[in-house]
């Protein structure tokens, strides 16, 4: 039982895998008006559509960068709908050489919007082609071997670059710098995360209560891929276990099941943060021994479970590693060691 609930919220928590999203692309906002949050980028965004349209011309070429789910391939998507182009989606990682590439902008057409998610692993090779291509919507093309090879520049038709990532420290300087607008997403609040399980509620036909929204919403870590997936394992459990409408009640029920504490944390941040503190003093520590110490990858460390405590103000990033703050020792019922008020008592007789 403990080992299928783990498997369970590690399902939950784990934001790399998206194949779920795909079942439900029926979930994925495809206009402005209903995609909740994110005001300020929307506001910016509005602005810079209305003025491109009205000089029928493409758009500039946008960044958007923070932790996964939170909705930066919906919001890409959303633009080439509100431009009226096409949406061409891709990954840095699936464009392996420079005739990939060239394969995927000769196919452009005038305005087109060109989505290249996680853009930080695209290779150096493949991102030289790319720079003459963003900048003055040309590709060179080498033709030819030896003394004889000459380069000829095609003109491309001029469309619009949507890169996402994860990681915007791993994209070089080069690249960052040819992006018109560079945006990062924000968790969402508990309010509007509410107001996405509502909206997901609705369209799959979910009966619930506005506490069992709410108590969804403010244990979805401000994330509305988590929100969409957490309200439908409380379904089951509604099925299951209770009358088919989800109230609070049973959402604490199926919660607590999940293993998922009132903050949104799941086992594994309740381990890093085990792990800092009891294992390490409370840091600092790097984040490689942290994640070796946990077994898991540093990357979904730094990706998916950091950002979510940091934001909580559970740890800390310094330049010698990660910390718990005192919060951390708090929320896990723990007394912090060296505490001026543990001072002043006598130290004990060994
Ligand atoms: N603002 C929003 N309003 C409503 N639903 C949203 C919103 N943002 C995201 N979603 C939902 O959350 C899911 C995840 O969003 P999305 O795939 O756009 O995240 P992402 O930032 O691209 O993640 P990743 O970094 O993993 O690629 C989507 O399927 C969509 O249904
Ligand atoms: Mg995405």
């Amino acid at each position: 039982m403990a080992t299928k609930a783990k498997e369970i919220s590690a399902r939950i928590i784990d934001l790399e895998q998206k194949e779920d999203d795909s079942s439900f692309e029926g979930l994925r906002p495809k206009a402005f008006k209903n995609f909740i949050g994110q005001q300020n980028i929307k506001d910016n965004l509005l602005i810079h559509i209305s003025a491109a349209k009205g000089r029928k011309e493409h758009l500039e070429h946008l960044l958007f960068y923070g932790p996964p789910g939170l909705g930066k391939t919906t919001l890409a998507n959303i633009i080439a709908n509100e431009m009226g182009v096409n949406f061409k989606i891709t990954s840095g990682p699936a464009i392996e050489r420079p005739g990939d590439l060239a394969a995927i902008l000769t196919n452009l057409k005038a305005n087109d919007v060109l989505f290249i998610d996680e853009i930080h692993r695209l290779n150096r090779v493949v991102e030289e082609v790319l720079y003459p291509a963003m900048e003055d919507f040309g590709l060179d093309i080498i033709i030819g071997k030896g003394p004889s090879a000459r380069s000829i520049r095609l003109d491309l038709p001029r469309f619009t670059l949507i890169g996402a990532t994860t990681r915007i420290g791993q994209i070089s300087s080069p690249l960052r710098d040819r992006f018109g607008i560079v945006s990062r997403l924000e968790f969402y609040t508990p309010a509007e995360i509410k107001q996405i399980v509502t909206r997901t509620a609705k369209v799959l036909e979910i009966q619930i209560e506005d506490s069992g929204a709410e108590e969804i919403s403010k244990r979805s870590r401000g994330t509305p891929r988590i929100a969409n997936r957490l309200l439908r394992r409380v379904r089951d459990f509604t099925q299951v276990k209770g009358d088919g409408t989800i109230n609070l009640n049973i959402a604490n029920r199926a919660l607590k099941t999940l293993e998922i504490d009132e903050s949104g944390l799941d086992k594994t941040d309740r381990k890093i943060l085990e792990s800092i503190i009891k294992k390490f003093a409370g840091g600092p520590v790097g984040v490689e021994t942290l994640a070796a110490s946990i077994h898991e990858e540093s990357e979904s460390l730094e990706d998916v479970y950091e950002p979510y405590l940091m934001q909580l103000g559970l740890i800390e990033r310094t330049p010698r590693g990660r910390m718990a703050t005192e919060k951390a020792y708090k929320h896990l019922g723990l007394i912090k060691k060296g505490n001026k008020k543990e001072r002043q008592e006598p130290l004990p007789l060994v």
